[in-house]
């Protein structure tokens, strides 16, 4: 790995104009109208003002969750709303749709989940429920970019180096949401100031090996629990939108999928987990899915005492499939191809030693 100190994982760093990372990714760009889009400080805070936004003129009867999601967004929708309701989803397997009419009606609002970016959705264009797509995982993916529902938002942070910040476009109607609240929070602000630092310092422990790392993990930390605090969708301050927009148009796919194409060409096999992939789709990270949770344990250890940190995805869901464990190791733009070869040298190895 060219970086100083060897990582694999977890938070964004800041970037600057000038490293090699930035520059990857600046190569692929998607042209987006911004005049079509809204920012938001969080994916919640997003999702909040779509919900509040077709409250304020519709009654709703029922909000439909998928049964397995992030378990930030479900907290938020059972806090705030009644009548939330489950429906069945296939998180590893892509062979199925999902039936909206099956389950839902007219006064309902249902939440579809692009899954790691491999789900792809079919529903009426009327008289149907309203429908709100989740892209976090799938930004710029085909059904980000061609979707027909009445909102789509995407979580930004978890793409970009960017502190904080999400999107929201309106498929259906074209109508930007611009649905704001005009008060002070004061929880997210300081949410976004503490990220901001731990990018900061993130970046000085990476590039420059200064001995930070317990410090930019605290103001991370401290940082994502004021997030989940945050009652409000407000307006996020012109030079944060700013930051969103100099970003959300460089498409980190094209990166991803090389580098998974490194990673699948030399990966060895093995009888604990499968990759969860899907063809021509580029999925949000390197995904493996195992069956037993001790043996999905010992792997995750060995990864982070090889300094690669992976994230279990989502530990609070129930779900009753054998193989339910799953790991995402990112492979963006912030990798090259060193990087994913040592990866894939440190997988193999306990491969070979877990038999
Ligand atoms: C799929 C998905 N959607 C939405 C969110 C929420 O985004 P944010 O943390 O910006 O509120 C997350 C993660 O936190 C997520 O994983």
């Amino acid at each position: 790995m060219h970086r100083l100190n060897k990582e694999i994982g977890s938070n964004f760093y800041l970037l600057e104009s000038k490293d090699p990372e930035y520059n990857l990714l600046e190569q692929n760009k998607i042209p987006l109208d911004v005049n079509d889009y809204s920012f938001y400080y969080s994916g919640r805070n997003a999702l909040l003002a779509i919900i509040e936004k077709i409250k304020a003129t519709n009654t709703i009867e029922a909000i439909w969750l998928p049964y397995y999601y992030c378990y930030t967004i479900s907290d938020l929708i059972n806090h705030y709303f009644s009548n939330i309701k489950y429906y069945k989803v296939s998180p590893f397997e892509f062979t199925k749709t999902i039936d909206i009419t099956s389950f839902s009606n007219k006064n309902d609002i249902v939440i579809l989940n692009n899954f790691w970016g491999l789900s792809t959705f079919d529903y009426p264009e009327t008289d149907r429920a309203f429908i709100i797509e989740d892209h976090t995982h799938g930004w710029l993916s085909n059904q980000s970019l061609n979707s027909k529902a009445d909102y789509c938002f995407a979580s930004l942070r978890k793409v970009y180096p960017i502190p904080l910040g999400s999107v929201v476009w309106s498929p259906n109607t074209k109508e930007k949401l611009d649905y704001y609240q005009d008060t002070a929070d004061e929880k997210i602000e300081n949410a976004y100031k503490m990220i901001e630092d731990s990018t900061l310092l993130k970046r000085q422990f990476i590039k420059n090996q200064s001995l930070v790392k317990p410090e930019y993990l605290l103001s991370f930390i401290q940082g994502e629990s004021l997030l989940s605090f945050s009652e409000n969708y407000i307006k996020p301050k012109a030079e944060t939108i700013d930051l969103i927009k100099s970003f959300f148009i460089l498409d980190p796919n094209p990166i991803k999928k090389q580098n998974l194409e490194c990673i699948l060409q030399h990966i060895e096999p093995s009888k604990h987990f499968k990759i969860v992939k899907k063809e021509g789709y580029t999925p949000f990270g390197l995904l493996l899915l195992f069956r037993n949770y001790q043996v999905f344990d010992s792997f995750r250890i060995w990864l982070i005492s090889n300094q690669i940190f992976p994230a279990h995805l989502w530990p609070n869901n129930k779900v009753l499939l054998k193989w339910k464990y799953l790991l995402n190791i990112h492979v963006d733009f912030r990798y090259d191809i060193d990087s994913m070869s040592y990866l894939v040298e440190k997988i193999n190895v306990w491969v070979k030693n877990n038999v």
